[in-house]
């Protein structure tokens, strides 16, 4: 019994020294441990007491595990405690630290003008229409009125593909295609990319074309100029000029190249517009009768325009940049200025 006293006695103390948690899992182990704990080891010599002092034994012995296992749990919550604190302080965020910025993306400057200009002829009731990029002869050139020795073909320097395709050197054999699909009354504008053999400032292997085209019947060239004029204007702006001037391409007739005041110098000259004060920026014209003819459409009684603009050169007038390769640079740095 005198025994029981000094176990007591000897849990307080180790319990005092208990500074971890390991150190609290080695106290637990030595009085509660199911196999050697002193607890355990009390009980199990029970029978070796005389039996007239068994159950006040029993009842010691009870006492102490309680004992031990209220001050077990009295240490392991102070170490929780203690725990929480110390990661707490491990991880602490200082939340007045200006935050990690991300960086945004943005759309590169010729979707934005794709983009702009779907919006605009949307309005004017155009819908989009899209065709491969790998083209066959026959709707890139032949019909378009561009059979296989027209000089016409010297103008669109053409990249062959193996089997007698061609990468489409423009977006006009978007309409054959619409034209051989559907009949009038259509009106589509379709984007997309086009390749020729090119390269310098102003000219890309690779570059961008929307064309445009209506088809029904009593449309005019008052037609074509009136969508021109509104289209380029709210493109540009509200004041800007447009001119037609006579033309060629052998899938209209008659055609017209046209130009809109220099939107630099506003039409008072400069370096950009060759002092001229006006700037080319489409092709376009009364598709050529033979063309309606080759889709399946009557003359007689259809007529429409078209017309082809290239995306390229309005994105590098309206961003102001100088060179047409640094759109396909892939430089992240021309995004950041194009957003701002
Ligand atoms: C055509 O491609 C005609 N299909 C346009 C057309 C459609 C006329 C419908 C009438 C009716 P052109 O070859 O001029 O036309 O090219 C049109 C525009 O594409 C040019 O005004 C120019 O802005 C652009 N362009 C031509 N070649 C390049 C190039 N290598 N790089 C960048 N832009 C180019
Ligand atoms: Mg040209």
């Amino acid at each position: 019994m005198e025994n029981l006293d000094e176990l007591r006695e000897r849990f307080r103390r180790q319990a005092e020294s208990v500074a971890d948690r390991d150190s609290w899992e080695a106290l637990r182990l030595d009085w509660l441990g199911r196999k050697k704990g002193v607890v355990r080891s009390l009980l199990s010599r029970i029978g070796e007491i005389a039996a007239e002092q068994r159950r006040e034994f029993g009842q010691r012995v009870n006492e102490l595990r309680r004992e031990v296992e209220s001050g077990l749990e009295e240490i392991g919550d102070r170490l929780t405690a203690r725990e929480r604190e110390a990661s707490l302080v491990a991880r602490r965020v200082d939340v007045t630290l200006p935050g990690r910025r991300p960086r945004q993306g943005s759309l590169h400057p010729v979707t934005r003008v794709i983009a702009e200009i779907e919006t605009i002829f949307a309005e004017l009731g155009f819908s989009v229409a899209e065709g491969p990029e790998v083209e066959t002869d026959f709707h890139n050139f032949e019909a378009l009125n561009m059979p296989p020795d027209h000089p016409a073909r010297d103008t669109q320097d053409t990249f062959f593909v193996e089997g007698g395709q061609v990468l489409r050197t423009h977006t006009s054999p978007v309409q054959i295609r619409t034209m051989l699909a559907r009949k009038p009354p259509i009106r589509i504008i379709c984007p997309g990319r086009v390749y020729r053999h090119d390269n310098d400032l102003r000219h890309s292997p690779m570059f961008h074309q929307i064309e445009g085209l209506a088809v029904g019947e009593g449309i005019t060239f008052g037609h074509l100029k009136g969508t021109l004029e509104a289209f380029l204007q709210r493109l540009f702006s509200p004041d800007t000029g447009v001119r037609l001037r006579p033309s060629f391409f052998p899938f209209t007739e008659p055609s017209a190249e046209v130009d809109i005041t220099c939107p630099f110098c506003h039409g008072s000259g400069c370096a950009t517009c060759s002092q001229s004060g006006w700037m080319e920026i489409l092709g376009s014209g009364m598709v050529d009768p033979r063309v309606l003819r080759n889709c399946g459409i009557d003359p007689d009684r259809y007529s429409g325009f078209a017309f082809g603009l290239g995306i390229d050169r309005v994105a590098m007038i309206r961003y102001g940049i100088p060179n047409i390769r640094l759109l396909f640079d892939n430089d992240e740095r021309l995004l950041r200025q194009v957003r701002r």
